[in-house]
Formats: C-alpha cells, sequence, structure tokens
C-alpha cells in the first residue's frame, strides 16, 4: 500500500487537531488545510458586515458573494498560513472571540455547508492533502484513506484555548471559554446537517493527558501501519 492521499481529521474544537494536522502535513510534504477558517472567514464577514447572524437567507447570500483564499504564510507572526477575505488579510480577526462565539450557528445553515464543502472537497480530491474540520470523514472526504478523530474532554479543551489566548496577549477567562465551548459543541454535534462525529471507519484518538508529540508520533505509526 502507499502512503495515505488523504488524511482526514476531525474533532470537537481545541481538540489540537491544527497541531497534529500541520505537524503531519509537514512531515509528509502534504498540504495542510484546515477547513475552520471557511466557515470563520463568512462569520467575520457578517460580523464586519453587520448581516445578521440569525437571517439564514442573508448569511447564505453573503457566504455565496465571499472571495475566501487561503495561502502560504505572507509573515513570520506565528501563522501558518494567510486567510483572506475578499481580498483583505483576515488571519488574525478570525480568531476573535465575538467569531467563536458566532461561528457555530453559522456554519449549521445548510446553504453555507453546502457551499463550502464544494470547494473543500475539489481541493481535498487534488490527493497528498491532510484536511481537518468537524465532517471532513463523513461528509467532505468520505473516500479519505485514513480518518482519524482528536477528542480530549471539554476541560482539557478549554484549558488550552484559555492558554492558547494568554500566549497570543488576548484578554482570557477560564471559566467563559469552558462555557462557550460546551455550548459550541453542543450546535456542533446536535445540527442537522453534516453534524461533529467520527465517522464509523475512524480511529478514534484521546489527547486527554497526552502531549502534541506523542499525538504526533501515535498518528505517524498509524500512516505507517497503512502503508506497510
Ligand atoms: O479551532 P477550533 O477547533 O476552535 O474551531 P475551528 O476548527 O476553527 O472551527 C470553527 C467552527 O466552524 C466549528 O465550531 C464548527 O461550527 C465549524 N466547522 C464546521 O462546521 N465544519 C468544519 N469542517 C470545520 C469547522
Amino acid at each position: 500500500m502507499s502512503i495515505p492521499a488523504i488524511i482526514a481529521i476531525d474533532g470537537p474544537a481545541a481538540s489540537g487537531k491544527s497541531t497534529l494536522g500541520q505537524r503531519l502535513a509537514n512531515a509528509l510534504g502534504y498540504l495542510y488545510f484546515d477547513t475552520g477558517v471557511m466557515y470563520r472567514a463568512v462569520t467575520w464577514a457578517a460580523l464586519q458586515r453587520g448581516v445578521a447572524i440569525g437571517d439564514e437567507k442573508a448569511i447564505t447570500e453573503l457566504a455565496e458573494s465571499l472571495e475566501i483564499d487561503v495561502y502560504p504564510p505572507s509573515q513570520n507572526d506565528g501563522r501558518a498560513y494567510d486567510v483572506l477575505a475578499d481580498g483583505q488579510d483576515i488571519t488574525w480577526e478570525i480568531r476573535r472571540a465575538d467569531v467563536d462565539a458566532n461561528v457555530s450557528p453559522v456554519s449549521a445553515y445548510a446553504g453555507v455547508r453546502k457551499l463550502l464543502t464544494a470547494q473543500q472537497r475539489r481541493i481535498g480530491l487534488r490527493g497528498k492533502v491532510v484536511m481537518v474540520g468537524r465532517d471532513i470523514g463523513t461528509v467532505v472526504l468520505p473516500e479519505a484513506d485514513l480518518k482519524i478523530y482528536l477528542d480530549a474532554s471539554v476541560e482539557e479543551r478549554a484549558r488550552r484555548r484559555y492558554e492558547e489566548l494568554c500566549q497570543r496577549g488576548q484578554p482570557a477567562e477560564y471559566q467563559k471559554i469552558l462555557d462557550a465551548m460546551r455550548q459550541r459543541d453542543q450546535i456542533d454535534s446536535t445540527r442537522q446537517v453534516a453534524p461533529l462525529c467520527a465517522a464509523p471507519d475512524a480511529i478514534i484518538v484521546d489527547s486527554d493527558h497526552v502531549n502534541a508529540d506523542q499525538i504526533l508520533e501515535k498518528v505517524r505509526a498509524l500512516v505507517d501501519q497503512h502503508t506497510s
């Protein structure tokens, strides 16, 4: 068997998907694609333009008209890639707390998902890709050669997000982050279209009490098993 050409990594917020995805893609010389940035870009644009988050039709129209691009990093400020919306660099803007708070309702809209899923699928089918999200193994690329579902307790994930924000010098309160994360988990896993869940053929990896190096090692072993 050859190295898996399409690797899907799904899981809840702050379970370590981005770190694992980036490092695995680097190690294999694959494209790393974080689908969450697309949902975040639509949410950011809605907040910026004053489009009501509850207005499904207006949000879907916005998603249709918004040009989202992801490029290799143009700056050495800790970013893994540049995210552009209609040509504007929004790489850090999409990490704002108000985007975090509103991204799950936006992602639950069927029209928004249909549009973004089609773009993600087109990119993924080119192969040599590590694609990260909530529904990659179930909906976007069900034919992925290797599917990982990365999980961790909500307390551990909130702690990680808290530390990330502190490191970036942004205001952070653990309890608020924990509450917001619980709410996002609830919306993501109960929505009608493409809810967050592990594909039946996904390998579930628990990242509680395990550091990023150990997770990478574990997943690299799974890639090797698949290859041999
Ligand atoms: O970085 P974090 O894990 O907090 O979130 P993200 O991966 O950037 O995704 C942000 C939000 O976008 C999620 O809470 C989901 O609501 C949505 N999302 C989705 O619905 N489907 C995806 N494939 C990726 C993200």
